[in-house]
């Protein structure tokens, strides 16, 4: 059991700490994985609003949690985890001071884990103020979020200046798809199944999809998302960071080092796309109205409230990792708002079998597949082709296999992201956190992306609770390939 420890969430009053911070501690204690004694420290930046917070606390988890899970009785019992401190993360004012008296009421070896759920921007100066301020402790550790800048370029500076005043083993980057149960899964599926593990390669897998689809649009986030878009919000991370975890040799431990490692080797073997590369082989779009579930919803740009923008809400990748194991297999990565479905899936193709025994009029022999799906249901399915048992004849179908993890385990366990993650973070585990030579080669990838978009070009226009533009299909079919849509095929 990990021992208590200290949490400062810098930002504490803002969407990311209410949303999923919050929920993700009050998860914790529900659990017993939160231990007596530890800190939660929310920053907030004015005196009014520390009195207040609390009360702010109780109605996000109200308002956050899923069903059944609030109750007065825990959340009188979480409250007290919480001390509330004002903070103004750019003023290096004796705000700081107390926190520090704060803190310093406990051993010194006790875990502190700064939380900084700010804009990367500020990143830089609130460590600085740390260190001057004499807050940063052997045992401290400072977890950051995604996107870590604009490009490659910003996001070097933003690590180096946080370099300046924490070592690299104590800088958690956090990428939440990875605290995901099923993501975690894949790498247990992988790696302790030989069946799939000497079935993982370009010489049975045809084509890898990976796909997070959304429903949701702009929420309340439209500074931000106008100017990342989906390419900087979704695949710089999340879809490449699935990916690796797909592609990646097998670590001889599973430690942070050895699987980051892996996950480096991948990135680096990434085909990059360049100039017109970038226009054969990606899809970029935008929302316009649309029916979702039978609503009517806004496009992007009057959600924006802009007479216009070129931001991607969508994008579709053709991306080919070179290297012996995936010469030649295409994969597959498409994130989008506004889809018809929110789902999340890594869907494996195998090839055909080399020759039809039966001939025709069996129906046609489908390849295998594999579905893992993250999310909403977390589930592993196997497609498998199979004799029909109910004629004589011989004719096939597909059957499935179908694994419903999330039916499998109804106990009170709370598969949350954040969670795991925050107590990774808390317990000195870094394996589910990024090093930063990922950050930087996944920029690498991505910069001849964003530039020859800024040269040339526009969105493809798609309606709301469509799968995206019609383009992004048309890349598919160049490969005789078509999208498998959240189960609907
Ligand atoms: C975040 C993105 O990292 O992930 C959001 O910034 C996105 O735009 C979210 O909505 C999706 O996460 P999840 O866990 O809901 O799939």
């Amino acid at each position: 059991m990990l021992n208590p420890f200290d949490i400062v969430i810098f930002g504490g009053g803002g969407d990311l700490a209410l949303r999923k911070l919050l929920p993700a501690m009050y998860r914790a204690y529900q659990e017993g994985n939160l231990p007596e004694g530890t800190r939660i420290l929310p920053t907030v930046r004015e005196p009014a609003k520390q009195e207040e917070y609390v009360e702010m606390a109780n109605q996000a988890l109200q308002a956050h949690l899923g069903q059944g899970e609030y109750n007065k009785k825990d959340w009188q019992a979480f409250s007290a985890y919480l001390v509330p401190v004002v903070i103004n993360v750019t003023e290096e004012d004796n705000h700081w001071d107390t926190l520090k008296s704060i803190l310093d009421t406990e051993a010194e070896d006790r875990s502190r884990v700064f939380y900084l759920s700010l804009p990367p921007a500020v990143y830089g100066r609130c460590c600085e103020i740390l260190s001057i301020k004499g807050l940063i402790t052997e045992t401290s550790r400072v977890v950051v979020e995604k996107p870590i800048g604009y490009c490659g370029k910003s996001a070097e500076e933003i690590n180096s200046k946080i370099a300046q005043y924490f070592e690299e083993n104590q800088i958690f980057r956090i990428d939440h798809y990875l605290g995901k149960e099923t993501v975690q899964n894949l790498m247990a599926l992988r790696f302790s199944n030989s069946l799939f593990e000497n079935m993982w390669d370009a010489k049975v897998i045809d084509n890898i999809q990976i796909s997070i689809s959304e429903t949701v649009g702009l929420e309340s986030r439209a500074g931000f998302y106008d100017k990342a878009g989906a390419l900087r919000d979704m695949i710089q991370n999340h879809l490449l960071q699935l990916l690796c975890l797909v592609a990646m040799e097998s670590p001889h431990k599973l430690n942070a080092n050895s699987i980051r490692a892996e996950k480096l080797k991948v990135l680096e073997a990434l085909r990059p796309l360049i100039d017109d590369n970038v226009d054969k082989n990606i899809v970029r779009g935008q929302y316009v109205p649309g029916d979702l579930a039978g609503k009517l919803v806004p496009g992007y740009l009057e959600e924006l409230g802009e007479g216009s923008s070129k931001t991607e809400t969508f994008v579709a990748i053709r991306a080919h990792i070179d290297n012996w194991r995936w010469a030649g297999v295409p994969f597959y990565l498409r994130t989008g708002k506004r889809m018809k479905k929110r789902c999340a899936e890594i869907v494996v193709e195998y090839k055909k079998v080399s020759h039809n025994v039966y001939g025709e009029g069996v129906g046609p022999i489908q390849p295998n597949r594999l579905v893992i799906r993250l999310q909403p249901e977390e589930s592993i399915q196997l497609t498998l082709m199979s004799k029909r048992m109910d004629n004589l004849e011989m004719q096939l179908e597909p059957v499935t296999l179908n694994i419903e993890l999330s039916q499998k385990y109804t106990n009170t366990y709370y598969s949350d992201a954040y969670k795991r993650l925050m107590l990774d973070a808390a317990a000195n585990n870094p394996s589910l956190f990024i090093h930063r030579d990922e950050v930087r080669q996944a920029w690498q990838w991505i910069d001849p992306i964003i530039e020859r978009w800024q040269k040339k070009g526009s969105p493809a226009l798609y309606r709301a609770g469509s799968w995206g533009p019609d383009d992004a299909d048309e890349l598919l079919q160049e490969n005789n390939h078509v999208w498998f849509n959240a189960g609907e095929k």
